[in-house]
């Protein structure tokens, strides 16, 4: 797939069929991920894969949507921002680099025809007490996997004149 169909092809999906991820097909969405850049190569993340299938009542408390625990795989994104780069004024990059590294994820599954969802509404608490994270550890957003039991919408997008200017804000 050219690199404009599967930026097109992803969206985000939220209802899964029963079909299990192949190890192949995790394996590849987790090396992009590891394939992405970090701010000064600290690489201070982990992800955290959950299989669904027998822990869909204890996962609902993550996030309460039906669709949610349908999908066989959920990955949680953390970051350690001790360990992320901190600019001198004293911005931490954890987000930055936690989304970039989901991003690249998200886009290798979009290229084997795998569908996620970005989800930032979550109860980080539960996130934190579920998967048993240690004190520094911050979830900062997750995403199911799974084969898509629906296809892609239409993109409801600004134009390109109302995000961009050029040589000053305006
Ligand atoms: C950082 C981020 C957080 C999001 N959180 C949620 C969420 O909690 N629940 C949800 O259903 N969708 C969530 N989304 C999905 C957006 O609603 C979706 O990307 C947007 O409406 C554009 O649609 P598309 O992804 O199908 O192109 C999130 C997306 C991003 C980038």
């Amino acid at each position: 797939m050219s690199f404009d169909k599967l930026i097109e092809s992803r969206y985000s999906c939220r209802s899964y069929t029963n079909e299990e991820v192949s190890d192949a097909d995790l394996r590849a969405v987790l090396n992009a991920a590891r394939l992405a850049p970090t701010a000064g190569n600290r690489q201070a993340f982990k992800l955290v894969v959950i299989k669904t299938a027998g822990h869909e009542e204890k996962l609902s408390r993550i996030y309460g949507r039906e669709w949610f625990v349908k999908a066989p795989i959920i990955i949680a994104a953390c970051g350690i921002p001790a360990d992320n780069w901190t600019s001198q004024e004293g911005k931490n990059y954890a987000d930055v680099d936690v989304a970039i590294v989901l991003d690249h994820l998200i886009l290798a599954a979009a290229d084997r025809g795998l569908g996620t969802c970005w989800i930032a509404a979550f109860d980080p608490d539960a996130v934190r007490e579920i998967l048993d994270l240690p004190a520094g550890v911050e979830p900062i957003v997750l995403t199911t996997l799974g084969h898509p039991a629906d296809s892609g919408k239409s993109k409801l997008r600004k134009d390109i004149d109302d995000i961009v200017c050029y040589e000053k804000w305006g």
